[in-house]
């Protein structure tokens, strides 16, 4: 008799269930191993509020990493490079501050 509603729930959750895996998380951003970096190296010591409002260059990027590092970071040249180049790119010149209630 209860056969058809277990049946039921079994496949409302299996459906479900597929449903939530058609886009994970991880996978609406594109891989980025400069975002990757930064989350991890940049995080050490303070939080992003101290650069995130900062706009500039690669090179400028690459100047702080080092100041950083003149800090106590260690990292590598590409390492470096890598982040560098993210960050000129998403937090580069051209690209319009954040609104506060974006944050
Ligand atoms: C080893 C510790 C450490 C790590 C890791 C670190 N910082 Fe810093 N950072 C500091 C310290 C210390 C200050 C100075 C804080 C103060 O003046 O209150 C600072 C200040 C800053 C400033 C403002 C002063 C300046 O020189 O421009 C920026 C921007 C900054 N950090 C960006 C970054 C970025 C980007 C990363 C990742 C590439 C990073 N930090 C990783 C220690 C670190």
């Amino acid at each position: 008799m209860l056969r058809p509603l277990f049946a039921f729930i079994a496949l409302a959750t299996l459906s479900a269930s597929a449903l939530a895996q058609d886009k994970p998380l991880a996978q609406e951003k594109p891989a980025d191993p400069g975002r990757d970096l930064v989350m991890q190296k940049c995080a050490q010591c303070h939080t992003d509020s101290i650069w995130r409002d900062q706009r500039q260059n690669a090179n400028a990027w690459e100047a702080t990493a080092y100041r950083m590092m003149a800090r106590g970071g260690i990292w590598t040249t590409d390492e470096v490079k890598t982040m560098a180049a993210f960050l000129g790119r998403e937090f580069g010149p051209d690209v319009p501050r954040a609104k506060p209630q974006q944050r």
